[in-house]
């Protein structure tokens, strides 16, 4: 692997290997990541990166697209097959491309948008004032409740009824539960507003049915490709045939040059392994074991928001374990667990510190994890959550980990 790197650049090459090997040698927990296979590598790594094709299939400003057409026709064709919709724009480079495209078509700058509140579950990209969407456009927000910390579909209606937004945004990135489609359709029409569902988080759960499919219910769908769908990072919106001239129009000419085809060949790949049997049954897979990772812990004494999962993550509160995100995320990181820090609901402290740790089982269960395996890492994280800066705490963590590891390679071709 790497032989023409490894000649020309040895730097470099040793910095890609060493990142490789971490990714083989520790336990990936943050809930927003996975593990692509090899052929969506090749794909990435392909000469399709040397092609400019600014427009679309059929009408590109530049000559020598036949075969790039030819790539992101089927590309759109799987994903529409996969979601059952009716447009997809396969374009955006990341998920903060596609909901500035989804703004922009719905909306004119400044207008009204309801969304989930950064604070309580909500993505930077829905209406956090340090954001091109909270500059762009006033944002109004609904949160979860203070006793259940569920998402209360009263309250997104009385905010809706209040500020009557042009567009309600359904959509997370740190929410344990499902959402009710149906019940903000129905607060949309009442307000005269576009449903506009993020499901960057969820998508890949939608694809494989153990997650409500928002598709019937929404004017607008972005997602990332690369979270939970376990495609390569970038990302698309799903619209009905009506929005499909707007919606690609806001991602070309309205916001992004030419599209990254080796990407979206890659998403082709990708969509075309969601399309097979074994990709619903991984998805299963991945709640299930989200949820044996939040009984177990639990078990251990881990307060979990909410009580558990219903889907791909677990949001735990470390309040009364005596220990607070950041130091939480470090000490895990020294005995090989990854994860990130996140604020819960509520949460007194600020992002850069927050109470809370994310956790998820989308890249665990693509390397073949099921649920013992993760009740035994919940076991980990537990110890080493409440013991941080025990030597020998570590040290048998550590070699756990290694063991799990070593039982379940990433990619057994690679030789780092
Ligand atoms: C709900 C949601 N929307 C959008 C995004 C943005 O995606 P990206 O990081 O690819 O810009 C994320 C990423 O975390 C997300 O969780």
């Amino acid at each position: 692997m790497l032989k023409h790197l490894t000649a020309q650049d040895p730097d470099l090459a040793r910095m890609l290997r060493d990142e490789t090997r971490r990714q083989q040698d520790t336990l990936e927990l943050i809930a927003s990541e996975n593990i692509v296979s090899e052929a969506v590598l090749e794909a990435l790594g392909s000469p399709l990166t040397n092609k400019y094709s600014e427009g679309y299939p059929g009408r590109r400003y530049y000559g020598g697209n036949a075969h790039i057409d030819e790539i992101e026709s089927l590309a759109i064709a799987r994903a529409k097959e996969l979601f059952g919709a009716e447009h997809a724009n396969v374009q955006p480079h990341a998920g903060s491309q596609a909901n500035m495209a989804a703004y922009l078509a719905l909306a004119a700058p400044g207008e009204t948008i309801l969304a989930m509140d950064l604070a309580m579950g909500g993505h930077l990209t829905h209406g956090s004032p340090v954001n091109f969407s909270g500059k762009l456009f006033t944002f109004v927000h609904y949160g979860v409740r203070q006793d259940t910390h569920r998402i209360d579909m009263d309250e997104v209606r009385s905010r809706a009824r209040e500020a009557k937004p042009k567009i309600i945004v359904a959509g997370f990135t740190a929410y344990p539960r499902t959402l009710d489609f149906k019940a903000f359709r129905e607060i949309a029409d009442e307000v005269g507003a576009y449903l506009l569902v993020d499901m960057a988080h969820f998508a890949g759960l939608v694809a494989g049915k153990a997650f409500p499919d928002p598709i019937p219910y929404a004017d607008v769908v972005t997602t990332t490709t690369h979270k939970t769908l376990r495609g390569p990072r970038g990302a698309m919106i799903l619209c009905r045939a009506d929005f499909a001239k707007k919606i690609d129009s806001a991602v070309f000419p309205g916001m992004q040059g030419g599209p990254l085809e080796h990407v979206i060949a890659a998403k082709a790949v990708a969509f075309g392994e969601a399309l097979r049997p074994e990709f619903a049954a991984y998805q299963a897979q991945v709640v299930k074991n989200a949820q044996a990772l939040a009984e177990a812990l639990q078990a251990h004494g881990v307060k979990v928001v909410t009580g558990g999962t219903d889907n791909h993550m677990v949001l735990a509160d470390l309040t009364e374990l005596g220990i607070t995100g950041k130091p939480a995320v470090e000490a895990l990181d020294a005995a090989g667990i990854t994860t990130n820090m996140n604020m819960i609901p509520y949460d007194p402290r600020k992002p850069m510190d927050p109470s809370g740790l994310r956790l998820g089982s989308p890249a665990l269960t693509a390397r073949g994890f099921g649920e013992d395996e993760m009740r035994n890492v919940a076991t980990m994280v537990a110890q080493t959550l409440k013991q941080p800066y025990d030597e020998a705490i570590r040290e048998d963590v550590r070699r756990v980990v290694a063991k799990l590891c070593e039982a379940h390679p990433i990619y057994p071709d690679w030789k780092t």
